[in-house]
């Protein structure tokens, strides 16, 4: 077959495709559905907005949970659903990885020639009501905003401002000044990851407004790998059924495969250093154990001028790639003590790629 026929057959494959899917729209990781899929942890955060919306007294909530279990969905949904009576701000701190650069792009400003202070009375300026400032991936504040300012000023603000943060980093309070803990004292909601009943029916609402028909064999399938093969990602779900409509002819487990690739990679080569060289010192340690793994990192860490974690905060840094879906840490016997292991759960060639980006 030369070029032009496969590109021909491709195209006229896609086409028939298209044919399929009603609208493209539900498969962006940043649609919200009419209808998100209720689950028992939403409550106390209503509760919480509710409270706030009747007293005006801060209930700051803290949401954790793994990688694609639902946290900025809910979030926006409940946006949506309260904006009449509450005045919502919303950041993502991923786009905007400092205090002075979230103010910023909420105020509209080119951060040029003006202090934080100003920018946050600005800020206070505007917003006088009952206001929830949230802060999505707040764990991706940048290591520079050492004192992560934004959190201090809203858990000190006159205004009674609620924060409602959002991690997936189960670790993340360990990283916060106890003074700020001590005045922000959020309410810790944890997400728990779905099971492949729960994504079931994700897939099959998203279905119901996305595709012509309910592939619903398909659908079960899909579910149940994701529960069993990822930390239930509804992501790699989404994208699963998406590539299998798109070309429903191929074999569903290659088309969650590559799902599952497309987005390891993106979460991979969205880790900081830290945890790249943690990342790498696992594969080059083929035992695994835990104690072995960290020499390697401390010596690589050196040999890129990077400070190394101390071995508790190492330690700790663990669980966050546990929850990202990267790594899974296993607790085995070794003469009469318990000892951890860590395995990687996706493909290295990955890792290598990332790593010769950034440091080669
Ligand atoms: N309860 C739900 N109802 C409908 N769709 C959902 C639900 N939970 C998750 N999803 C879908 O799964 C995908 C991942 O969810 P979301 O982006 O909210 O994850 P997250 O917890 O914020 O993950 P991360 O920690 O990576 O930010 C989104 O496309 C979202 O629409
Ligand atoms: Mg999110």
């Amino acid at each position: 077959m030369d070029i032009e026929q496969y590109l021909s057959d491709k195209q006229r494959q896609l086409e028939k495709s298209g044919q399929r899917i009603k609208d493209f729209g539900v498969f962006d990781f940043n649609y919200i559905p009419d209808k998100p899929l209720m689950r028992k942890e939403v409550k106390p955060v209503i509760d919480a907005l509710l409270r706030y919306s009747q007293t005006g007294i801060a209930n700051n909530c803290l949401i954790l949970g793994s990688r694609g279990c639902g946290k900025s969905v809910i979030a926006r949904y409940l946006m949506k659903l309260l904006s009449n009576q509450l005045n919502f701000v919303y950041s993502n701190c991923r786009q905007h990885n400092t205090s002075f650069k979230i103010l910023a792009n909420l105020l509209g400003l080119v951060p040029r020639g003006v202090g934080l202070h100003e920018l946050w009375e600005r800020f206070t300026d505007i917003h006088h009501k009952k206001t929830v400032f949230i802060l999505d991936e707040v764990d991706l504040l940048s290591e520079k905003d050492r004192h992560k300012d934004i959190l201090y000023l809203l858990s000190r603000s006159t205004n009674n401002y609620m924060a409602v943060l959002l991690s997936n980093n189960p670790k993340f309070t360990a990283c916060l000044d106890e003074s700020i803990m001590s005045t922000l004292q959020p309410e810790i909601i944890h997400f728990s990851s779905y099971n492949a009943m729960d994504i079931e029916q994700i897939l099959t609402d998203r279905a119901k407004t996305g595709l012509v028909s309910i592939p619903k064999t398909v659908i079960s399938e899909i579910a149940a790998l994701t529960a069993k093969n990822t930390n239930s990602d509804v992501r790699i779900a989404l994208k699963t059924l998406y590539l299998w409509a798109l070309e429903p002819d191929e074999a569903l487990t290659d088309h969650f495969e590559k799902a599952r690739k497309d987005i390891i990679f993106d979460v991979v080569k969205d880790l900081n250093d830290k945890n790249l060289l943690i990342l790498k010192a696992a594969q080059s340690q083929s035992s695994g154990y835990v104690k072995e793994i960290y020499q390697v990192y401390k010596k690589t860490s050196a040999n890129f001028n990077e400070e190394a974690f101390s071995y508790v905060h190492f330690y700790s840094n663990l669980s966050y790639l546990q929850s990202l879906g990267l790594i899974l840490l296993i607790s085995t016997k070794v003469d009469r003590s318990y000892t951890n292991r860590i395995q990687l759960t996706f493909d290295p060639g990955i890792l290598d790629t990332v790593w010769k980006m950034r440091f080669e």
